[in-house]
């Protein structure tokens, strides 16, 4: 442990559990030195794991859904009044399908839940950073982060309308990247995670599989939650000032990789 984010503050969207990347992410932030607040949708909190995380990292918890404004306005209100002053990082690391939740098949997707899909899992990244710009609520040379995947940029069938959200997600972070770049020297980067088994993870059909496929894939095996976290501490942390507007992929070399001999199951003599 060293002290990486001494005298930070930052904002955590997305710990649901114990499994969730968010919360290896506020764990691992607090460690080096930062202060947080967590928050999450009001749904969320009736679980009440979050309050354990919570207590474990000294820090309040204030509900808010992503997708509107006003609870973002009131969270970042309540965020500052709580540091006395602006915060230096934000993690959103929120996702949700309707349409995979309700199984639906690609080719049959009901479209009001396709625009609830893209507004709780994209167009919130876009709503927080616009909020938190005319509040002026971030310290310059201050850090941003969305957790994405890679079904961006490759098609993972199963993942469905996700991929858009994603790809849309990513988007944001380049062209608000500009903006906040330009006037405060604030960045916006997207970090793209192996499969990791989580609750929004599990939602996906097929993943436990999938999860295997993208082990064997990757030389280095899927990158844990652990060390996700460590990777965004890294991307809070001021030794990473002038990455911005990238999508950063945190996925034991996956994305790299065309064909890997570990997967082919080809007998011996064959
Ligand atoms: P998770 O299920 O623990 O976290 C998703 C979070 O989104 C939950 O805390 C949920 O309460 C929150 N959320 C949903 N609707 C919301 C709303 N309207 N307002 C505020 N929060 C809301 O799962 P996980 O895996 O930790 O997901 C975090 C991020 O990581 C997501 O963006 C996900 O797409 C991304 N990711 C996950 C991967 C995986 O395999 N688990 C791989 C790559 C990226």
């Amino acid at each position: 442990m060293s002290n990486l984010l001494a005298g930070k503050k930052g904002i955590i969207f997305g710990a649901l559990d114990q499994q969730s990347i968010a919360w290896k992410v506020a764990e691992r932030c607090v460690q080096e030195g930062a202060q947080i607040v967590l928050t999450n949708a009001p749904v969320a909190m009736r679980m009440g794991e979050i309050n354990k995380l919570a207590e474990q990292c000294n820090a309040p918890v204030f509900p808010a859904d992503a997708t509107s404004i006003e609870d973002l306005e009131n969270l970042l209100r309540k965020s500052m009044e709580h540091f006395g002053g602006k915060v230096d990082f934000v993690l959103h690391s929120i996702g949700m399908s309707v349409n995979v939740r309700k199984s639906k098949s690609y080719t049959d997707l009901n479209y009001e839940w396709m625009q609830k899909t893209f507004d709780v899992s994209a167009i919130s990244f876009h709503k927080l950073m616009q909020t938190m710009w005319k509040l002026d609520a971030i310290t310059d040379w201050g850090s941003i982060i969305a957790l994405t995947y890679i079904a961006a940029q490759r098609v993972f069938p199963d993942y469905s309308e996700m991929a858009e959200s994603k790809a849309l997600l990513e988007s944001f972070a380049r062209s608000f990247g500009y903006h906040y770049g330009t006037a405060k020297n604030v960045r916006v980067n997207t970090v793209s995670q192996s499969p990791t088994m989580t609750t929004a993870g599990k939602g996906v059909k097929g993943f436990t599989d999938f999860y295997g496929y993208a082990d064997k894939m990757s030389p280095l095996g899927n990158a844990p939650a652990e060390d996700c976290a460590n990777y965004c501490v890294a991307l809070f942390s001021d030794l990473t000032r002038y990455v911005t507007m990238q999508n950063l992929y945190h996925d034991g070399g996956f994305s790299t990789m065309g064909m890997n001999p570990a997967l082919l199951q080809v007998e011996e003599g064959e």
